[in-house]
């Protein structure tokens, strides 16, 4: 009896379609494998972010600089309560003003990215 010369071409297609079954199920597995690492990643970002970019947390950028004349809990003190200045002042404009100061408030106290990140933070208090 003659061999069916389609015979080894249908082995090598029922390998071909197996490793690829095996294939994306393996996928499948590292697909949740990654996401569960960004899951994770995502959190341990967050955590170094507070701990060690201090100079990029408003919250210090306020005590370092601001806390001495608007309050730690930006009640006031010898200048004005900032409790709500968000509904008083865009992020734009307090920006302006830690940059060119106002009144007493002297200029220059942050600049730049740093004066960005306290405005925007403080533009939130409303
Ligand atoms: C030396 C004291 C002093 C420091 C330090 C200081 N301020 Fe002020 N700030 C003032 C005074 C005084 C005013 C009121 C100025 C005026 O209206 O004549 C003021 C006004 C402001 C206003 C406008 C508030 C309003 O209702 O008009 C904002 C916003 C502000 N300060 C943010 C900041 C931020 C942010 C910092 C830190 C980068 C800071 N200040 C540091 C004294 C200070």
């Amino acid at each position: 009896m003659r061999k069916n010369p389609v015979i080894p071409f249908a082995v090598i297609a029922v390998l071909g379609i197996v490793a690829m079954i095996i294939v994306s199920a393996a996928g499948i597995n590292q697909r949740e494998a990654i996401q569960n690492q960004e899951e994770n990643g995502g959190e341990h970002q967050e955590e170094s972010g507070g701990d060690t970019a201090a100079s990029s947390d408003p919250e210090q950028l306020f005590q370092n600089s601001c806390a001495s004349c608007h309050g730690g809990d930006l009640s006031g003190g010898a200048g004005p309560n900032l409790q709500e200045v968000g509904s008083r002042y865009s992020a734009e404009e307090i920006q302006d003003i830690i940059v060119n100061g106002k009144g007493s408030m002297p200029p220059g106290l942050y600049t730049g990215e740093e004066a960005q990140i306290v405005a925007e933070w403080l533009a939130e208090k409303q």
